[in-house]
């Protein structure tokens, strides 16, 4: 039998999505919770920040590499193509494990683009194209911002006992960024590319 066309319109309001829901924050940026880490307060703290910070420069760091994989020109566009891509989803990689570090010491990671580009050490680049040294030389100069910070905080992780944040930062941070570089300043040694000088 039909139920009545009331209960009908009643059901249906019910199956309905709710939508334009707001409610105040679970957790204010810059306030980090106590998780059962057998760490100090201040220890969890230092560690977020710290990482807030490398995360913000990584995010802008891979979106300058997808930034220079669409805009590469000239003769070594596809490889620059298809490497600032490699770049960049291994950058990817990087965001998401510091981003989630920074939540399991109990912090609140930065996340959106106004946001990173508030906190970033990296220069802006300009919305146009450049050319082929200059992108090189901006990826460079950020992969050293990162580098030079990225050392610094793993000194301090682990002199406070954080040795997770240490063994992230050295083994996945550190080494990453340091082999990116080594294969993005091989583009701009002047090597004869046919004759030997
Ligand atoms: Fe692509």
């Amino acid at each position: 039998m039909a139920k009545p066309i009331l209960e009908a319109a009643t059901v249906l309001k019910q199956a309905a999505p709710l939508t334009h829901e707001t409610a105040h924050e679970i957790q204010p940026f810059g306030h980090p919770i106590r998780m059962p880490l057998a760490l100090s307060e201040q220890t969890c703290k230092d560690s977020v920040e710290n990482l807030n910070q490398l995360l913000a420069d990584t995010m802008t760091l891979r979106d300058l590499y997808k930034k220079h994989h669409w805009q590469v020109a000239g003769p070594t566009l596809y490889q620059l193509h298809l490497l600032f891509d490699k770049h960049y989803d291994e950058q990817n990689e990087l965001v998401d494990k510091i981003a989630e570090r920074i939540q399991l010491l109990g912090g609140v990671s930065v996340a959106m683009s106004r946001d990173v580009a508030e906190t970033t050490l990296i220069p802006r680049p300009p919305k146009g194209r450049e050319e082929v040294p200059v992108q090189i030389s901006r990826l460079l100069h950020a992969h050293e911002i990162v580098l030079k910070e990225a050392r610094t905080m793993a000194r301090r992780a682990a002199d406070a006992g954080d040795d997770g944040t240490n063994d992230l930062v050295v083994s996945d941070v550190i080494r990453r960024n340091e082999f990116q570089v080594w294969f993005v300043a091989g583009h701009v040694m002047a090597m004869p590319l046919v004759r030997a000088e």
